[in-house]
């Protein structure tokens, strides 16, 4: 038998490692560029720094040799699984491949996923899945059923532990959502990613309702309207830049703290606009991410969820380089009350931001819940709970600043002294009560005369309608300037940087 040389045994190598990254073929990667997708590999190196990309598994295939499947074989599956760094720090990832049998999910192909999701969780680094898949791979029957449960069990296993992050760039269909769906959040790229469990045909057959993918399924219905996806992308590459900006603020896993930004923005600096930010007169309304800007370092807020349920704001910032989590009632929008989709919304930021000790600073004007037979019927007592629930659980530091309302429940819901808020801070134009103050003054004194009535109205309003009942309770700690409120959180974080809590 004629001796092989290593530069044979190099060549080959060189030569599978080619037909690996060629993945479906030339004519297969044209008609994905064709539909305005880039490649899974291409998708990897725009997200990750450049070079950094460390490919495992490369020479995977599947072994299935239903309906003749034998003959059709790929290097690596139909998905691209590694390492690399974002701004320097490890992540692991994984991009389903198109250009083979349309990215679908076999034995192997599960496999893969499940070995980057292990070494995820082991090194306690986060993981990124790009999401472009026919589903399960149909000839593989009852093993792709199986590889999607041994991903959707990591997914659970490692919730809380290391951030996962879902990318939906190209179909993601039938139970094949749900992964994603257990991960911390998705992002949606606007006319190719598509998410529904029962597509247009089979509703059409089940239900006789006409519609079309991007209705039930697309970026755009996902991120308005289900409240599924939590961002938007216009195309790929902003959804990559949002997806590196995203994990700036998160630490590597529940160990670590967050990184640690720029500290140049002086933590004492008294923002004097903040003054005319709030309308004292408490029918007004006004947009509360212009006093989040004002508070935190550079005016730099990165919005979580901005395009559903708006009445709450959700999102991350840093305060004195420190990363703060951030839920805020948004008067602009419904007057800032609470209902089904916004407990939602907040509740799944502030267990996020718990699960990695990230400080969650409330931002509170709540004028109540909406009321409403939907609401009722839709059970809003059980949503509403929820915020209570991820309130009260929440262990990381936890401050509330009272910009304005904060009346009967819901006042309790954002974060009161009695959730469990470790330092609540108020404006003097805080109206800290059961309800509105004309509301109160017409149950209380409804046997009164007009001119006496507009009289006791007044004082309940200068008695009541204040932060200084809750303030000589101990409900409020500090009645503050709204200029005040960046140097007082950023005491108050300092105050509460070792905190321990063992429930
Ligand atoms: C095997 C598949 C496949 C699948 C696509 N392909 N989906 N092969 N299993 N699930 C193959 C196609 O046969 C084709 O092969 C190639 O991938 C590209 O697909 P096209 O149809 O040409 O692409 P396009 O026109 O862009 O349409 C994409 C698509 C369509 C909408 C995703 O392929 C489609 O409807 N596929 C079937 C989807 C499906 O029903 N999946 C099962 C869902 S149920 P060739 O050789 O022609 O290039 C499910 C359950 C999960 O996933 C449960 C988890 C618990």
């Amino acid at each position: 038998m004629a001796e092989r040389t290593i530069d044979e045994l190099c060549e080959q190598l060189l030569a599978k490692r080619k037909a690996a990254e060629e993945g479906g073929g030339k004519k297969a990667i044209d008609k994905q560029h064709e539909k305005g997708k880039l490649t899974a590999r291409e998708r990897i190196e725009r997200l990750l720094d450049p070079g950094s990309f460390v490919e495992i598994d490369e020479f995977v295939e599947h072994r299935c040799s239903n309906f003749g499947l034998e003959k059709t074989k790929f290097l690596g599956d139909g998905v691209v699984t590694g390492y690399g760094t974002v701004d320097g720090r490890i992540v692991y990832v994984f991009s389903q491949d198109f250009t083979v049998m349309g990215g679908s999910l076999g034995e192997m192909h599960a496999k893969k996923i499940c070995k980057v999701l292990d070494l995820a969780l082991q090194n306690g680094c986060p993981v990124i899945g790009i999401n472009d898949s026919g589903g399960a791979r149909i000839q593989e029957a009852v093993d792709a059923l199986s590889g999607y449960g041994s991903i959707f069990f990591r997914n659970v296993k490692a919730s809380g532990v290391v951030p996962q992050i879902s990318v939906i760039a190209g179909p993601c269909a039938g139970g094949a959502v749900y992964s994603p769906a257990l991960t911390d959040f998705i992002f949606m790229v606007d006319k190719i990613g598509i998410m529904h469990i029962t597509g247009p045909a089979v509703i059409k057959a089940v239900t006789g309702e006409d519609v079309t993918s991007e209705q039930i399924g697309g970026a755009m219905a996902h991120n308005t309207t289900s409240g599924v996806a939590q961002f938007f992308a216009s195309n790929e590459d902003e959804c990559f830049a949002q997806v590196r900006k995203l994990l700036s603020y998160l630490p590597s896993n529940n160990m670590e703290e967050a990184p640690i930004g720029d500290e140049s923005d002086d933590p004492m600096r008294m923002e004097m606009s903040l003054r005319e930010a709030v309308p004292t007169n408490p029918n007004k309304g006004y947009d509360v991410r212009d006093v989040i800007r004002k508070v935190v370092d550079h005016g730099d807020f990165f919005e979580v969820q901005p395009l559903w349920a708006r009445n709450i704001v959700t999102g991350f910032a840093r305060i004195g380089g420190r990363v703060i989590g951030v839920i805020a009632n948004q008067a602009n929008y419904m007057a800032g009350c609470l209902d089904i989709d916004a407990s939602d919304k907040a509740s799944r930021h502030i267990r996020i931001c718990d699960a990695y000790n990230i400080p969650i600073v409330t931002f509170e004007d709540v004028p109540g819940y909406l009321p409403g037979l939907n609401q009722e019927m839709g059970g809003i007592i059980r949503h509403g709970a929820k915020l209570l629930y991820a309130y009260s659980e929440a262990t990381a530091p936890k401050i509330t600043v009272v910009l304005r309302k904060a009346y009967g429940g819901s006042y309790l819901g954002m974060c009161s002294k009695d959730l469990g808020a470790d330092v609540v801070l108020a404006w003097p134009q805080a109206e800290i009560a059961v309800m509105g103050a004309e509301g109160a003054a017409k149950i209380i004194f409804r046997k009164e005369d007009p001119e006496s009535l507009k009289k006791k109205t007044q004082e309940y309003i200068d008695n009541f309608a204040t932060p200084y009942q809750a303030a000589r309770h101990g409900l409020i700690e500090h009645v503050i300037e709204p200029k005040e409120t960046r140097p007082m959180i950023i005491k108050a974080l300092k105050m509460l940087e070792n905190k321990k809590e063992d429930r």
